[in-house]
């Protein structure tokens, strides 16, 4: 397996995730601009890794000072930004996950780079088939599904469409490595690998407790004492938030079948706001 690390990588949207991608890409050595359009959310974005990359540092998990990777990333408000940067390598898209939103933005981007620039996204549940549409070099386009918090992350999962080139695959496969995270290649399908498995074992885990088959601590107790999961479903779901995982079986329901089929008591939680971990209420009560 070849590592490489791209010399300049393009991040759009610097949210939760997009900062993440951003801070490994630095850390890995690369040059990286990111493009966040709203300025209250830009100047948080250097916060946030400014934040993370002391804390990883007081841990000594970086290769160089905090100073230096920060002096790799630059900041930027349009896509057009990209094409003043010159060479870019690799394009990441994490704009919120709203498919016109994100066909719009990766349209401008891949007018903004040269033909040789891979764009990826990084949405964790739309169809990139259906994202790949929109572009004319659709060979140059997959899925980085990478996930949170994303320098602390061991894997990005690769989604490849029927038109994406061998070549891509191979870069992105390379830069995973580069990134010190492992790759899952997976086909385009509704939730990928991961959110189709995931999800799948949520949804379970709630309809034991709806019909009372035993208490969340013991159904988490059973997966993660039993099956070694480092964390039980329930717990996972309150982490994760119900309503993100309420967005993501209707999507699944929707395009797999019945058996993703949200259960009611997910639903009823999701409607009296028990949220989970950010709202202070879920399957488990947080401080
Ligand atoms: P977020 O809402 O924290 O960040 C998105 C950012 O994009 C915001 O700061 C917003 O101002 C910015 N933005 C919107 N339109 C833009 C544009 N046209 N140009 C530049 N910036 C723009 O969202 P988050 O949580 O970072 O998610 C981003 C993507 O990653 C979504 O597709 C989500 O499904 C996916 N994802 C999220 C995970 C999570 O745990 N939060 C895990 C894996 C994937």
């Amino acid at each position: 397996m070849s590592t490489a690390v791209p010399e300049r990588v393009g991040v759009i949207g610097g949210g939760r995730m997009g900062a993440g991608i951003a801070q490994s890409f630095a850390t890995a050595g690369a040059e990286v601009v990111v493009v966040e359009q709203d300025p209250a959310a830009a100047e948080k974005v250097r916060e946030r890794v400014a934040d993370s990359l002391r804390r990883a540092a007081a841990r000594g998990l970086l290769p160089e000072p905090p100073d230096r990777i920060l002096a790799r990333l630059s900041f930027a408000h349009e896509i057009s930004a990209l094409t003043l940067m010159g060479g870019v390598e690799l394009v990441v898209e994490a704009v919120p996950e709203s498919a016109a939103l994100k066909a719009g933005v990766l349209a401008t981007a891949e007018a903004a780079v040269g033909a040789d620039t891979v764009l990826a996204t990084n949405t964790s549940s739309l169809s990139v088939t259906e994202l790949a549409a929109v572009l004319k070099r659709p060979e140059r386009f997959l899925g980085m599904h990478f996930f949170n918090p994303v320098p602390a992350s061991a894997l990005v999962e690769l989604v490849v469409t029927a038109g994406t080139d061998r070549a891509s695959v191979e870069r992105a496969l390379a830069w995973t490595a580069g990134l010190g995270k492992k790759d899952v290649v997976v086909k385009d399908s509704p939730g990928f690998a991961s959110s189709r498995l995931g999800v799948a074992l949520g949804l379970e885990a709630i309809r034991m407790t709806e019909e009372g088959v035993a208490e969340p601590e013991a159904i988490d107790d059973a997966m993660r004492l039993g099956y070694k999961h480092p964390m039980g479903p329930l717990r996972l779901t309150d982490l994760v938030g119900l309503d993100v995982r309420l967005a993501i079986a209707e999507h699944l329901h929707a395009t797999l079948g019945e058996r993703f089929a949200p259960p009611e008591l997910l639903r009823e939680k999701v409607a009296r706001g028990e949220l989970g971990r950010s709202t202070g209420q879920g399957f488990y009560t947080w401080e």
